[in-house]
C-alpha cells in the first residue's frame, strides 16, 4: 500500500458509528461477547468501521465521500455482520488498495477477541495475540476453532444449520452433543443433590446469608448477614423474607402476594448489614464494619440457607419456601460425597480438583480477600461444598470427553477444539455458581458475578441448580449461537501469547496495526482472570501445556498500573508509562514503512491521554489523526454525576522520518492552519464536549510530532506540554466561537468563556479538579484563585462544580456586574415574578440591551438537558425575551422623563 493518507486520516463518520456501537451492548444472540467474560471488550461496530477505514485510501471527492462514508456507516451495524453483499464489496476495496493482496494485520493487546474478528472478516491475513493465556484460549475459540472447523460440509445448506442426516457444521454439532453427554454425565452422579419437590417442582437454587456472632455477651445469637429481604419486587408482585425472633434466634417467613400479608411497618428494602455495619435483630446491638471483618478473618463467621426458590415446569413464575433441616442434610450429604470426590481426583489429576491457588493481593478490586482467614485465602473459597461438588464433577466429565472424542478416531486438534468450548461452558456455569452471586428481586434471577471489574464481599449469596431450566443452569445455546456466527469466516487467524513489549515477528512485517492496550490502572485483567485460569487449569489446561504452565496467570510483563505489584504509586506510573512506550516501539518495529496503526485509547481525564502522547511521541510513531468514539451506553451517563467521558479516543499513527528539528514560531503558525481544517471537521461530525479537546490535541500532534526537536530562536527547547496548551486555546476560541454561533465571542470575558464552555463540555456535572484546571487555563483563568472568590464556582473535594442560578442567593449577587452573575440574578427574579426588579437590573447593568448577553443564555440553554432547572429557567426567559426588550427601551424613556 502507498502512503497515500487513507480514509481515516481525513474523516470518519462518529456519530453513528458512535450510536450503533452503543447499541450493539444490547445485543447477546451470536455475540462473541456471549463466548466468555472478558473486561473491556471493544464493540464490533467500532472495530469494522475503523478498521475498514485505515485500509481504504481517502476519497478524491466529496461524492466518493459521502458514499464511503455511507457504507461505513452501513456496514458498521450489528444486523449487517453478516451480509455477504456488504463484506464483499469491503474486501474488494480493501484488496484493491493493497495492490490485490490482503493486508497482514496484528492486534497485540487481542483481548477478547474484538479488533483481530473484524479485520479477519475484512479478508485480512490476520494476527492476534494477548499476554493472558485466558485472553488467548477465548482468542482461539473465537478467531480460529471455527474457522478451522466449523465449515460448512454441504455447500447447498444454510450455515451452521444442523440436521440429522447431514453433518454440516461438524465443530458446533460435536459440541452441543457433549455439551449434552457432559450435562446427563454429572446429572446422575450429582442430581440427586438438587431434590425435586414431592409436587415435581424443581429447585432454581438456594439462598444463603452469611452469619456472624452477636457481640453482646448477653446475647451470643447468631446473625444472618442479609443487605435486603426481598425476593420479588415487580410492580404486580411483590414478595419478601421476613426475619422475626423465636426462642433468641432469627426465623424467617415468606411474606406477600401469594403468601402470608406483608406486616405493617415491615421495610423488605432495609437488611441486617450494609457496608459490614451490622445490625442483631435479636438484641438491637450492632457490629461496626472493622469487628465484622476481624469475625470472618478469624474464622468466627458461618453460612445458613435460608430459602429455596422453586419453579414448576409449564408454570410462569417463581415460588419461595424457608430452607428445612432436609435441605441442610442433604447439603450436608454433598458435603460427604467431595471429600471421597475431591480425594480420587487429587490422585487421578495430581492436584486439587478445587482451585487452591492463591487469590492475588489487590485490594482496590479483590475486596472478598478482606474477609477470609489467611490460610483460605484462595479462589476455592468463593464456592461452597455442594458447589465445588457441581464444579469438579463437570470439569472431570468434561476431561472424560475428550478421551472418548479421541476414540472415535478424530485428529486429536479437533477433539482439543471441541472440549475447549466445554471448558468454556465451565466457566460459563461457575459465573452462576459461586458464593458471590446475587439473587436480583427486579429480574427474580440469581445474576452471574464477575462481570464487574471486582471480586466484592456478597453477604447473601444464591446458590444455583446447574440443572434446572431457569437462568444459571449448564447452558451452551448462546455459546453454539455465537460459533455459528463465527463459523462463516473461512480464514482463521494466528492467535498467540507473548508480551507486546516483545514480539517475535520481524521488522517491517505488517500493513496495519489495529489495538486496544489497556488503560492505566483500569482493569487488572490478570487478577481478574486468575478465577477462570484456575478453572480452566483444571479442564483443558493438560491440552495446553504452553498456556498453562504457571500457577496463576502471568503478571510481570502486564502492562498495568497497579501500586500493590509494583511497590509504590509513583513507581506504577513510571512502569506503565514506559511498558507503554516499549510496546509502542515494538509497533514501531515491526510495521512496515508504509504501514499503518489504528491504536484505541479509553481516558476518563485529558492527564491519562496526555501520557500516552508522551509514549506515543517517544516511540518513533507519529499520530496522524484521532477519532473519539462514544460507545457506551445512554443510559450511564447520568447528568448531575461527575463527568465521566464515555469515549473511546481511535488514534491513527503513522511511521514517519522525523525532522531533527522545528522552530516554535513557525510551527505555531502551521499548527494554526492546520487545526483550524480539522476542527471544522470535528465540529462537522459532532464531535463535542471534551472530546472535542481530545481530538484536537490528537491532530496537532501530528504537526509537531514531524520533529525530534521544536525550539525557539533563543535556542530554548519547547517542551510538548506547552504546545498542548496552544492547541487548547486555538480549539476554546473555535468551540465559544461555534458555541456562540459565530458571533460576539471576542465580546465577552474569560469567565464568561469558561462557564459556557463548562456547561457545554460537562452540562451541570462536576468536573475533575485537573479537568477543569486545564479548560480554565485555556480561557486565560487560574481555577485556584477563582474559587476563592465567590462566584459561581465551587471546590468539592477533588472536584469543580459550576454553580447554577438555582445554587445560588439573590443578596450574594448584588452588586456584581459580571455577565454570568447578572445572569443568573435576573434567572432568580424572574423565577420569582419580580418583573420590574428583574427589568431594572437588565437597564441598569446595560445587559438588557446587549445582544451577547443573550446570545450567552442561549448558548448555555443549548449545552443543557431537558431536565434540567437551569435550562427551564434560561428558556422561560429567553422567551420573552422581544417583549422585554421593549420593556427596557420604555423604562430607559420614562427614566429619562423623571429625571
Ligand atoms: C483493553 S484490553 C483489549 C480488549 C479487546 N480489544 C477486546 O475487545 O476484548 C487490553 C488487553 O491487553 C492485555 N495485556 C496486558 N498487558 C499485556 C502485554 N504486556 N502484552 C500483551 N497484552 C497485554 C490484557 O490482558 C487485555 O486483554
Ligand atoms: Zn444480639
Amino acid at each position: 500500500m502507498d502512503k497515500k493518507r487513507r480514509f481515516i486520516e481525513e474523516t470518519f463518520p462518529v456519530k453513528e458509528v458512535g450510536a450503533e456501537s452503543s447499541r450493539e451492548k444490547n445485543i447477546r444472540h451470536g455475540h462473541i461477547s456471549t463466548l466468555h467474560i472478558w473486561w473491556a471488550r471493544r464493540p464490533l461496530a467500532s472495530s469494522r468501521a475503523t478498521n475498514y477505514a485505515a485500509l481504504i485510501p481517502a476519497p478524491d471527492n466529496i461524492d466518493e465521500w459521502n458514499k464511503k462514508r455511507q457504507f461505513i456507516i452501513d456496514f458498521s451495524k450489528w444486523e449487517n455482520s453478516l451480509n455477504p453483499a456488504l463484506i464483499e464489496r469491503a474486501r474488494k476495496d480493501i484488496l484493491k488498495a493493497n495492490g490485490g493482496k490482503p493486508p497482514r494485520v496484528l492486534d497485540p493487546f487481542g483481548g477478547g477477541g474484538a479488533i483481530p474478528l473484524e479485520a479477519l472478516r475484512l479478508g485480512c491475513e490476520t494476527y492476534s495475540n494477548d499476554y493472558n493465556p485466558v485472553a488467548v484460549l477465548i482468542q482461539k475459540c473465537t478467531l480460529e476453532y471455527p474457522q478451522k472447523y466449523g465449515h460448512v460440509e454441504d455447500e447447498q445448506g444454510d450455515w451452521g444449520e444442523l440436521s440429522s442426516s447431514k453433518r454440516r457444521n461438524p465443530l458446533l454439532e460435536d459440541v452441543k452433543m457433549w455439551g449434552q453427554w457432559v450435562l446427563e454425565e454429572a446429572k446422575q452422579e450429582i442430581g440427586r443433590f438438587y431434590p425435586e419437590e414431592e409436587d415435581g417442582s424443581i429447585p432454581v437454587g438456594y439462598i444463603w446469608a452469611r452469619t456472624i456472632p452477636c457481640q453482646n455477651p448477653t446475647c451470643g445469637s447468631e446473625i444472618p448477614l442479609m443487605r435486603q429481604y426481598w425476593l420479588a419486587k415487580k410492580a404486580k408482585k411483590k414478595v419478601a423474607l421476613y426475619p422475626y425472633v423465636d426462642g433468641g434466634k432469627v426465623e424467617f417467613k415468606v411474606v406477600g402476594d401469594g403468601y402470608e400479608e406483608i406486616p405493617a411497618g415491615f421495610e423488605p428494602g432495609n437488611g441486617s448489614v450494609a457496608r459490614a455495619v451490622a445490625t442483631c435483630q435479636v438484641c438491637g446491638s450492632v457490629v461496626d464494619a472493622k469487628t465484622t471483618k476481624k469475625l470472618f478473618r478469624d474464622g468466627l463467621a458461618g453460612q445458613r440457607m435460608v430459602a429455596v426458590v422453586l419453579h414448576s415446569p409449564g408454570v410462569t413464575g417463581k415460588r419461595y419456601r424457608i430452607a428445612v433441616e432436609e435441605d441442610v442434610r442433604i447439603f450436608r450429604e454433598a458435603e460427604e460425597c467431595l471429600k471421597v470426590k475431591r480425594e480420587k481426583l487429587i490422585l487421578e489429576w495430581g492436584m486439587d480438583p478445587v482451585p487452591d491457588e492463591p487469590l492475588p493481593y489487590d485490594p482496590r478490586n479483590i475486596w472478598i480477600i478482606n474477609y477470609l482467614p489467611v490460610d483460605e485465602q484462595v479462589f476455592g473459597s468463593l464456592f461452597n461444598s455442594r458447589q465445588k461438588l457441581a464444579l469438579i464433577n463437570f470439569a472431570e466429565k468434561v476431561r472424560q470427553a475428550y478421551g472418548k472424542i479421541l476414540k472415535e478416531g478424530v485428529d486429536s486438534e479437533y477433539a482439543k477444539a471441541v472440549v475447549t468450548y466445554l471448558g468454556l461452558g465451565v466457566d460459563r456455569l461457575t459465573t452462576h455458581l459461586n458464593s458471590l452471586v446475587r439473587w436480583r428481586s427486579d429480574t427474580i434471577s440469581f445474576e452471574r458475578s464477575f462481570d464487574r471489574q471486582a471480586i466484592p464481599m456478597v453477604w447473601d449469596y444464591g446458590e444455583v441448580n446447574p440443572f434446572s431450566n431457569s437462568r444459571g443452569h449448564w447452558d451452551l445455546n448462546f455459546l453454539l449461537e455465537t460459533m455459528k456466527h463465527l463459523s462463516t469466516i473461512s480464514i482463521p487467524t494466528i492467535v498467540t501469547q507473548s508480551s507486546a513489549t516483545s514480539l517475535t515477528y520481524n521488522d517491517n512485517f505488517f500493513d496495519a496495526i489495529f489495538t486496544d492496550p489497556p488503560y492505566y490502572d483500569n482493569v487488572t485483567y490478570a487478577n481478574l482472570s486468575d478465577f477462570f485460569y484456575t478453572l480452566l487449569k483444571r479442564t483443558v489446561g493438560h491440552l495446553y501445556p504452553e498456556l498453562f504452565s504457571t500457577p496463576t496467570t502471568p503478571k510481570s510483563s502486564e502492562i498495568i498500573s497497579d501500586p500493590y505489584r509494583q511497590g509504590g504509586k509513583e513507581e506504577s506510573k513510571i512502569f506503565f508509562e514506559d511498558m507503554l512506550k516499549k510496546s509502542f516501539q515494538e509497533i514501531h518495529r515491526v510495521l512496515k514503512p508504509d504501514g499503518i496503526a489504528v491504536i484505541v485509547y479509553a481516558h476518563k481525564s485529558t492527564e491519562g491521554w496526555e501520557t500516552l502522547v508522551n509514549s506515543l511521541l517517544g516511540s518513533g510513531l507519529i499520530m496522524t489523526g484521532a477519532w473519539p468514539l462514544n460507545t457506551e451506553m445512554k443510559s450511564r451517563l447520568r447528568a448531575r454525576e461527575s463527568a465521566a467521558l464515555a469515549s473511546s479516543i481511535y488514534i491513527v499513527a503513522r511511521k514517519m522520518q522525523r525532522q531533527p528539528t522545528g522552530f516554535y514560531n513557525e510551527v505555531q503558525e502551521e499548527l494554526k492552519q492546520h487545526l483550524n481544517n480539522k476542527l471544522e471537521r470535528l465540529w462537522q461530525e459532532g464531535v463535542g464536549g471534551a472530546d472535542f479537546f481530545i481530538a484536537a490535541i490528537g491532530s496537532a500532534i501530528e504537526v509537531f510530532g514531524k520533529y525530534e526537536k521544536v525550539m525557539d530562536y533563543e535556542g530554548n527547547i519547547i517542551r510538548a506540554d506547552r504546545m498542548l496548551e496552544d492547541v487548547r486555546r486555538i480549539a476554546t476560541d473555535y468551540a465559544v466561537r461555534q458555541i456562540l454561533h459565530n458571533g460576539f465571542s471576542g465580546e465577552i470575558s474569560d469567565l464568561t468563556r469558561f462557564y459556557v464552555l463548562c456547561r457545554w463540555n460537562y452540562g451541570e456535572a462536576k468536573v475533575q479538579f485537573d479537568e477543569a484546571r486545564k479548560l480554565a487555563q485555556s480561557c486565560g483563568i487560574d481555577l485556584a484563585l477563582e474559587w476563592n472568590r465567590s462566584g459561581f464556582i465551587s471546590k468539592e473535594k477533588e472536584f469543580i462544580r459550576v454553580l447554577g442560578p438555582q445554587d445560588r442567593k439573590l443578596e450574594e449577587l448584588e452588586g456584581s456586574s459580571k455577565l454570568i452573575d447578572v445572569l443568573h440574578r435576573v434567572l432568580l427574579l424572574w423565577e420569582k415574578s419580580k418583573r420590574s426588579e428583574m427589568i431594572s437590573l437588565l437597564q441598569e447593568s446595560g445587559f438588557g440591551k446587549s445582544e451577547t448577553f443573550y446570545r450567552v443564555a442561549q448558548a448555555v440553554s443549548e449545552s443543557l438537558t431537558l431536565e434540567s432547572k437551569e435550562k427551564k429557567l434560561l428558556d422561560g426567559f429567553l422567551a420573552g425575551r422581544e417583549r422585554l426588550k421593549e420593556e427596557i427601551k420604555k423604562e430607559h424613556v420614562q427614566r429619562r422623563l423623571f429625571e
